[in-house]
């Protein structure tokens, strides 16, 4: 595992923002796995500003994203894939029809996971994979259980979860109670995966993942032992790491 501290939040988003235009210049036809939240925003604005300034097209690029609410309509302002729009897909050259985000409006959802694992098989696997990571140690939304699941399924959110993300939304009940995740076994199947923390909030719960027992208590925890795992971090979510 490679764990780099910067010392301000811009130059993060450029050292991951490299990461991401790098793969893509080396290879066009690069399997991206994205995510959500307030983590990666800047990440997204600096990839944007690398594809406005010409250095990098994402044509040929697929993307998967790692989650999405269940329920909540495609259009409202707060699903994944509004996100997406507003902070990445409107501003690259990325091709809608190869930027999947799994769907958490389809009458089965059941079908949607096979489905959403079977796209992920026939173009993947993934090469590298952006995560955040939640407070309880989620990562997507594989939350902490006894168990976890390999592939695409359906949870139920923790209400740390719901706490934590319902600062986006009006009311904290509007946050919906389950979302559509990419399982544990896929993220641990990209090539390479990019861990973001930000935040002292972030600190305990980074050092549990990096150095605590590997548990589905904690399911960062299983990146410890992906063969090319890089964490990013500012100094705040850093500062209790030894
Ligand atoms: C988002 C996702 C989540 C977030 C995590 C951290 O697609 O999968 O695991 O990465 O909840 O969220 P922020 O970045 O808002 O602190």
């Amino acid at each position: 595992m490679n764990v780099l501290t910067f010392d301000s939040d811009e130059k993060l988003n450029e050292a991951c923002a490299n990461m991401i235009t790098s793969l893509v210049q080396t290879n066009p036809h690069a399997v991206l796995g994205l995510a959500t939240g307030g983590t990666p925003v800047g990440i997204y604005e600096q990839v944007v500003r690398d594809y406005q300034r010409g250095f990098v097209s994402f044509h040929e690029v697929t993307s998967f994203n790692l989650d999405e609410y269940v329920g909540l309509p495609s259009d409202h302002p707060e699903s994944y894939r509004s996100y997406m729009r507003k902070h990445l897909f409107a501003h690259i050259d990325l091709q809608p029809a190869q930027a999947h985000i799994p769907d958490g409006n389809e009458a089965d959802l059941e079908a949607e996971c096979r489905r959403y694992d079977q796209l992920i098989e026939d173009v993947g696997p993934i090469d590298l994979q952006l995560l955040g990571l939640g407070h309880n140690g989620h990562i997507g939304f594989n939350e902490p259980a006894h168990a976890l699941l390999r592939g695409t399924h359906i949870v139920e959110l923790a209400d740390k979860t719901r706490q934590a993300n319902a600062r986006f939304f009006d009311r904290p009940e509007l946050v919906p109670r389950h979302a559509i995740t990419m399982g544990v076994g896929t993220i641990l199947q990209a090539k390479m995966i990019v861990l973001v923390v930000r935040g002292a909030d972030k600190a305990e719960i980074v050092n549990r993942a990096l150095n605590g027992p590997i548990t589905t208590e904690c399911p960062a925890s299983l990146l410890q032992t992906h063969p090319h795992l890089v964490v990013l971090l500012n100094e705040q979510a850093g500062k209790l790491l030894k």
